[in-house]
């Protein structure tokens, strides 16, 4: 696909306003399991930034928050085998309820060699929300303790998640039309 699509051309999968309503029930379910703590939020940079945004927004708990860098593409839209940590937890993790926040889990092997990097510094939990799930793409097992919505195989951006760095802006999460 070109990367220079125009924003016309995504066609709205997830509007912004389903999207909100979804923030809001996973920040309720997260206050409750977690009540009485105070859990470490880690979004994975580029696309968990704008969900964990909003997602920390809604909750009614304390939290810390930092993010990890990951890059498991490049330019493509295909995990390209190892995965590459950019920028590491700097907030202390030993003993921590951790809550991994990322965009889409798609094949996880990027996310499971996260949570097993995260799992060397002894976390009092871990655990991962997501806000799409791509369950048929999966060649790892990994799944999401909390996911926003159950998506198919479709190559799609919007609300943090791009294709090529562009839509990353857009509210609502679409699929590029004339794509796959
Ligand atoms: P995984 O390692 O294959 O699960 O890759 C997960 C990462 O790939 C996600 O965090 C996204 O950054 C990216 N990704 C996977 N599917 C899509 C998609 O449909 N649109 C945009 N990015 C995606
Ligand atoms: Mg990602």
């Amino acid at each position: 696909m070109s990367a220079t699509v125009h924003p016309n051309r995504v066609e709205v999968m997830i509007s912004a306003e389903q999207i909100a309503e979804r923030v809001r029930q996973l920040a309720a379910q997260i206050s409750a399991d977690y009540a009485g703590k105070q859990p470490l939020v880690v979004g994975v940079l580029k696309g968990a930034w704008v969900l964990t945004a909003d997602l920390v927004r809604q909750l009614t708990i304390p939290v810390r928050c930092d993010f990890v860098r990951v890059a498991s593409y490049g330019m493509g839209t295909e995990t390209s085998g190892q995965p590459k940590l950019l920028l590491d937890v700097l907030e202390p993790v030993a003993g921590a309820d951790v809550l991994v926040v990322d965009d889409i889990l798609d094949t996880g092997i990027s996310v499971a060699w996260l949570l097993d990097h995260l799992r060397t510094k002894n976390p009092a939990s871990l655990r991962l929300c997501v806000l799409l799930d791509k369950a048929e793409r999966r060649r790892v097992p990994v799944t999401a303790d909390y996911v926003g919505f159950s998506i198919p195989d479709r190559f799609v951006v919007g609300y943090g998640l791009d294709c090529g760095e562009q839509f990353r802006e857009l509210p609502f999460v679409g699929h590029v039309k004339g794509d796959q």
